[in-house]
């Protein structure tokens, strides 16, 4: 019998069998759990791409080993929209046009949850570029991005 995990998801409790005990938290979501919002970027820890909150707090979901979480609540990209309510950060990615193509976004906009909820945004740009300095835009979107963090922190 494979051994499983308890993990609270987007809110919802859920009991995960782990076929392999080497799974990082990005491959489960992505690939077991049909949660493709997370993206894969570098896959080692370097982009940010992957960043989901892990009771709370910012994780690089690559470097994450899925065994490790028994217990956790994890919230996604996909878990934070309330029905067609969004979230407040990611109404301010909107309103501030803080990406171009897209594919960071997702982890820009987990990073900038978790940045808010650990007080560390707040009015000073150069204080949230370096909050948000483990998430890299290849499209280069990060004075938008920045505005969008400063917005949803007020
Ligand atoms: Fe995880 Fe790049 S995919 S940090």
């Amino acid at each position: 019998m494979s051994p499983s995990i308890s993990l609270t998801l987007n809110g919802a409790k859920r009991d995960v069998a782990l076929d392999d005990p080497r799974v990082t938290l990005l491959d489960l979501l992505r690939e077991r759990l049909a949660l493709p919002g997370t993206k894969k970027g570098c896959d080692r820890g370097q982009c940010g791409a992957c960043t989901v909150l892990v009771n709370g707090r910012r994780v690089n979901s690559c470097l994450t080993l899925a065994a490790t979480l028994d217990g956790a609540e994890i919230t996604t990209i996909e878990g934070l929209a309330a029905g067609d309510d969004l979230h407040p950060v990611q109404a301010a990615f909107i309103e501030n046009d803080a990406f171009q193509c897209g594919y960071c976004t997702p982890g820009q906009i987990m990073s900038a949850v978790g940045l808010i909820a650990e007080d560390r945004a707040g009015e000073d740009l150069e204080r949230i570029r370096e909050g948000m300095s483990g998430n890299i835009c290849r499209c280069a979107a990060y004075h938008g991005i920045t505005l969008a963090v400063r917005q949803a922190t007020r």
